[in-house]
């Protein structure tokens, strides 16, 4: 059942975030829609969310029809209170110690799912995948609603995921109830998912919350081995992984040098983009080149889209601003795109791994072959 020209409603918080009377007035109609078993799209701290009553099989289902998702693809519970962690699953202690370390924040638990939990909202798997977001508007929804609510990124399937009010109306305009406009989001990729349900912990999903904090807190954990090598069949835990996510519309291709550390492999790195760049206009094609503001200035005239994609020497600007630069490419109807890469440990790892699903793992490496 897909649903559209329904007259949805944006509600502008962005103006009452500091103030919780204001912020829980303005958000209680969206609120009891949520409750009613309406779809609610809300800003967290990571990115926006399509939100919808977790317990309501019907209200689910509707969320799967409005993003376009397959229905094997499960949802993330959003809660606003600790203890409800237990309502919903089974936490042991490592869950506990997450929870209090990272909580309210960009963190998933998965941990075995109580019955009450149905399996149109886990996409029939036995376990369930929990977050407190700390955003004020998350938070005053979920608690005046009064229900746990299950949100995917509040993108068309297959699309980035929103980090602004703007990309969810793209997406999203008459096909919900509300929209929630908090303002462009602050992290701007999805939270870091962590299993905890078997022996080792494992990290599903790379995000804000590096490996190393949550080894801070519970010991050793593990990423998911079919994270790491995208290109063998490995079947990947957390299901919407398998997907090509995070994709613009056009061809997108990263560019690094094999030899980070030698002088000028930046250089090779500019040299290389800007040749495939003009190769691909010469035959008449759209480009887009992605850059961060340190070398953005080296691509002018090479491009039809020239997208800044924050500053390399702050790596959470380029997080920030992934998700609207690939919008941007296809707002311009980019056909190919060239991106500088971004490796390295921590966020720049999560952010890797988001570029990398957006580019169908195209790398094109340059400078000499290893000895
Ligand atoms: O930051 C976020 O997590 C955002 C905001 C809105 O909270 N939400 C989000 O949801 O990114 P979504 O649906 O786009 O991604 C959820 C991911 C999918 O890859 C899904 O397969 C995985 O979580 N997931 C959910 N439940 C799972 C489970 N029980 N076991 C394994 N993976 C699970
Ligand atoms: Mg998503």
């Amino acid at each position: 059942m897909i649903e559209e020209n329904i007259d949805t409603k944006i509600v502008d918080v962005t103006t009452c975030e500091n103030d919780r009377e204001m912020l829980d007035r303005s958000l209680y109609g969206a609120a009891q829609c949520l409750r009613a078993g309406g779809l609610v799209a809300f800003p967290t701290e990571t990115v926006y969310g399509l939100g919808a009553d977790a317990l309501n099989e019907t209200a689910a289902k509707r969320i799967y029809a409005a993003k376009g998702r397959p229905s094997d693809n499960p949802l993330i519970v959003h809660i606003a209170e600790v203890q409800d962690l237990e309502v919903l699953g089974y936490p042991n202690e490592k869950a506990y110690a997450l929870a209090q370390a990272f909580w309210p924040g960009p963190l998933t638990i998965i941990l075995p799912k109580k019955d009450i939990v149905p399996h149109g909202t886990t996409g029939g798997l036995d376990t369930v995948a929990i977050r407190m977001p700390s955003h004020p508007a998350a938070l005053s929804l979920i608690r005046q609603s009064g229900v746990y609510v299950a949100a995917p990124s509040a993108n068309t399937s297959g699309r980035p995921s929103p980090t602004k009010a703007e990309h969810v109306i793209e997406d999203m305009n008459g096909k919900i109830e509300y929209i929630i406009d908090g303002g462009p989001v602050g992290i701007g990729i999805e939270s870091t998912i962590i299993d905890v349900s078997g022996d080792v912990p494992t990290i599903l999903r790379p995000g804000f919350i590096t490996k190393k904090m949550l080894e801070q807190i519970i010991g050793e954990v593990i990423i998911d081995p079919a994270l790491e090598k995208p290109m063998e069949n490995c079947h990947p835990k957390a299901p919407g992984m398998k997907y090509t996510h995070y994709a613009p519309k056009g061809q997108l291709s990263l560019v690094e040098a094999r030899h980070v550390e030698e002088d000028g492999s930046q250089q090779a790195v500019i040299r290389k983009i800007c040749e495939l760049a003009d190769e691909k206009r010469a035959e008449g094609y759209t480009v887009g080149i992605m850059a961060p503001e340190e070398t953005l200035p080296c691509y002018e005239g090479h491009a039809d889209a020239l997208v800044c994609v924050g500053a390399r020497h702050e790596r959470n600007t380029v997080a920030a601003g992934l998700y609207a630069a690939l919008r941007e490419f296809d707002a311009a109807n980019a056909d190919y795109i060239y991106a500088e890469s971004f490796r390295g440990d921590g966020l720049s790892y999560a952010i890797m791994n988001r570029l990398l699903k957006a580019a169908g793992q195209r790398v094109i490496q340059v400078g000499d072959d290893p000895v």
